[in-house]
């Protein structure tokens, strides 16, 4: 049985290291997903099988209940896929973090099944610092992403802050260095319990300060945190499937923190100890310039003029669910000899790939979706870049506003195009909420309403008695 269980796991991590793989591509990602659904189902039956495991009602049990929380979880709208994605986080941070505390007070009590090292018992400390952490820190992203009304959405900063946030840090550290020099001293269970509660909310204390643009990134942090913290657990319970599996989780989830921190121009030390500065939304008051609004007509007219096309997507397209239409428009536009590209912003929308996965289900060809830096440099000779429901990832200020959360995160250069149209229902702003100054340039014109509805409208134009 030992050597089935051990086979399974090196099984497991196999099909886990192809799954990241094949989900680098998206024409192999679909296999991806399979992959890693097979490699849990296999590492799920390896750890049941082991003969310590004994009651196994609780785990139908725990399966059962899994199964209630996560069919409804998986079906959630692809723009709540952040915040869906940050409960995964918050269950596997919490799973951590009761394991870990579980294996301690059995271990005081006389029940552990194991050894407590010195060296485990460090395992442990960081598994419950970790785990907990990721715990509230993940249920605040959520919250924030999901618009809960009692969670500030704007960073909340104050004199003082990453003291106070490293500070809860180290007097956790500190006290978990005292629970592993002496692990059975009558003092340490409140140490230990201690540490349970700075670490909750050290979780908090790390997104508060963090909003707009840097939600993503904080997203894919919090991701690595919980694989790390089932590295520990790893090394806790004496299992090489959970060190592997964590290991894989905790690596990929640096690497895309590392990515997207490159992508928004992002100290990537900042993100990972949440001090993320005192960034104001508020932008200057400056001279209000007016918003010139454009017929359907006249767009229409805009674009069949055009030489050079670039289509830049984003919330507001997933929102309106816009990308069947957008199709249709590129097909009537590229049939008309008009080049037309899409301009992928890497956190334009709610989730990394958002406007790749949306134009994919809407058949749109992958050679005519361009990356940032890639069109950037085509701006300036593109007759019209028509701007689809994207706002901040277009936005100027994002170049000077020191102020703003989005200061320094790279945009898709729309205002350097020739004429920019754009399209969006009101003059709100978009998710770091500040003005876009985009919308007022001498050569933009407003389309106002829902983007599937504006879209629909062109496409007549471009249909039996619109522009021939
Ligand atoms: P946003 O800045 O959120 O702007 C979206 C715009 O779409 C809004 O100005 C909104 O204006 C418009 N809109 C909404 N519904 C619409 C509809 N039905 N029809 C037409 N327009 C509509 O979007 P963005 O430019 O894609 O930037 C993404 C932002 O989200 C960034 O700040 C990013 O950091 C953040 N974020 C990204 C991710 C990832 S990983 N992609 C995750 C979390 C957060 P109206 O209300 O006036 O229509």
């Amino acid at each position: 049985m030992r050597t089935i269980s051990e086979l399974s796991a090196i099984l497991a991590t196999a099909l886990f290291i192809f799954a990241l793989n094949w989900m680098n591509d998206p024409k192999t990602a679909r296999r991806g997903v399979y992959a890693g659904v097979i490699g849990m189902t296999v590492a799920i039956l390896a750890t049941w099988i082991q003969p310590g495991i004994i009651h196994h009602r609780w785990i139908i049990g725990a399966i059962a209940l899994g199964f209630v929380v996560g069919v409804p979880l998986s079906r959630v709208p692809l723009t709540a896929v952040p915040q869906r994605t940050a409960l995964s986080h918050a269950f596997g941070g919490l799973a951590a973090g009761l394991v870990g505390a579980a294996e301690y007070f059995l271990w005081r009590g006389g029940d552990a099944a194991v050894e407590m090292t010195h060296f485990r018992m460090g395992a442990l400390c960081a598994e419950v610092i970790l785990g907990f952490l990721t715990f509230t820190g993940s249920l605040m992203a959520a919250g924030k992403l999901q618009e809960v009304k009692w969670i500030p959405q704007r960073p909340v900063t104050y004199p003082g802050q990453n003291v106070v946030n490293v500070g809860a840090l180290a007097i956790a550290i500190g006290l978990a260095v005292a629970v592993v020099l002496h692990p059975g001293a009558p003092w340490a269970q409140q140490a230990f319990l201690a540490i349970v509660v700075l670490a909750l909310i050290f979780g908090v204390f790390l997104i508060i300060p963090i909003g707009g643009a840097d939600m993503p990134t904080v997203i894919s942090i919090l991701n690595a945190y919980a694989g790390l913290s089932a590295v520990a657990m790893g090394f806790v319970l004496d299992s090489k499937l959970l060190v592997t599996a964590g290991a894989l989780d905790g690596s990929s989830g640096l690497i895309l923190s590392i990515i997207m921190c490159r992508a928004m121009n992002r100290s990537f030390t900042n993100v990972l100890f949440g001090a993320f500065g005192k960034a104001q939304p508020a932008l200057a008051a400056g001279e209000q310039k007016a918003w010139k609004q454009e017929t359907v007509e006249g767009a229409a007219q805009m674009l069949e003029q055009a030489r050079t096309v670039v289509i830049i997507p984003g919330y507001g397209m997933a929102v309106a669910q816009a990308q069947h239409k957008v199709a249709e428009l590129y097909d009537a536009l590229s049939k008309r000899g008009i080049t037309v590209k899409f301009a992928i912003h890497p956190v334009a929308g709610r989730m990394p790939g958002h406007m790749n996965v949306l134009l994919a289900e809407a058949n749109i060809p992958y050679s005519a979706l361009v990356e940032m830096d890639e069109i950037n440099p085509e701006m300036p000779q593109t007759d019209v870049a028509l701007v689809l429901g994207a706002n901040d990832v277009v936005n100027p200020a994002a170049r000077y506003a020191k102020s703003t959360p989005i200061y320094g995160m790279p945009i898709i250069d729309a205002d350097k195009a020739k004429t920019v149209l754009a399209v969006k229902r009101s003059k709100n702003p978009g998710f770091a909420g500040i003005d876009n100054e985009l919308y007022t340039l001498d050569n933009t014109w407003m389309l106002f309403g829902d983007a599937k509805a504006v879209l629909s409208d062109l496409v007549k134009q471009f249909g039996s008695g619109g522009i021939h």
